[in-house]
């Protein structure tokens, strides 16, 4: 595909690619928000360098792609429901994201796509691997994409969430997290590719198959979407962005930095139900 307004350096032929030529601190004018788009549908993730956004243009830039999502668990900043705080430092029990994961897939509609920004990052280590579902479901056998047609998993919020942000004040004793029920292969709705969509974090059981039955396929598909074939690394340096294709992406943060501190929000945009 031609760029006119933004340089696209892909990083592996499969998945993510850096974007250059671009300042996310300034509005972005209607060609450059098409192209960013298209780079995005056609490399699932994007990255940005030296992007010192405030937390204004980080919604701003979200704005652009949708609604903006809330999450249903995490406490945001004062005044910024829409934001994720990403805050790993020596006090940490858990990370965001350290099990592969697409954000959110215990809502009804998942989030179409993350925008991440970090400005503290680890000395070194703290990487990010996102990788391509669509990659994974194309290498799947025909067979197997035969016995997946038509399943249906269940997707719970509880057992992530319950009681993970006790430590920041938060009680959840009368908090509901969702669980909804989504395709195990979905279509993505501009591209028209499919992709497995079922993951390690969110992902209870299979609907239509027995318990050990469906043990079984998800630990199948959860040890062939981990290959190292359809992901890309992503390296943080201070003021980096990273935005991903939650319909079609799965990732996994890395908390190899242990006790340094890495810290940034995140700006989720609304997605619609998976079919
Ligand atoms: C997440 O949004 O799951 C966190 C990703 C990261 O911190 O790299």
């Amino acid at each position: 595909m031609g760029y006119e307004t933004i340089e696209i350096t892909p990083m592996t032929p499969r998945i993510g690619a850096e974007v250059g030529g671009i300042d996310l601190t300034k509005s972005l004018g209607n060609q450059q928000f098409q192209e960013l788009h298209d780079a995005l549908m056609e490399h699932s993730v994007l990255f940005f360098r030296n992007q010192d956004v405030d937390v204004e243009q980080h919604k701003n830039f979200g704005r652009l792609f949708g609604d903006l999502h809330i999450h249903p668990g995490s406490p945001p900043p004062p005044g910024h429901p829409e934001i994720l705080i990403v805050h790993a430092d020596k006090n940490s029990k858990h990370i965001a994201g350290e099990n592969w994961h697409s954000d959110v897939t215990c809502d009804a509609e998942p989030p179409m796509g993350s925008i991440l920004h970090l400005w503290e990052v680890p000395k070194s280590g703290g990487d990010t691997l996102f990788a391509s579902m669509e990659a994974a479901y194309d290498d799947l056998s025909e067979r197997m994409k035969i016995y997946l047609d038509g399943l249906n998993a269940t997707h719970s919020g509880e057992q992530i969430y319950r009681g993970r942000y006790n430590n920041q004040k938060h009680d959840d004793t009368n908090v509901t997290y969702p669980r909804n029920v989504h395709p195990v292969v979905r279509t993505h709705p501009v591209t028209g590719r499919k992709s497995i969509f079922v993951n390690k974090t969110f992902t209870t059981h299979i609907n239509e198959i027995p318990k050990a039955e469906s043990d079984s396929v998800l630990a199948f598909l959860y040890s062939h979407c981990a290959k190292p074939d359809y992901q890309v690394r992503f390296k943080w340096q201070p003021h980096s962005i990273a935005f991903w294709d939650n319909r079609c992406v799965q990732h996994l943060a890395l908390w190899d930095y242990y006790p340094q501190v890495r810290s940034g929000y995140r700006v989720t945009v609304k997605g619609d139900k998976p079919f």
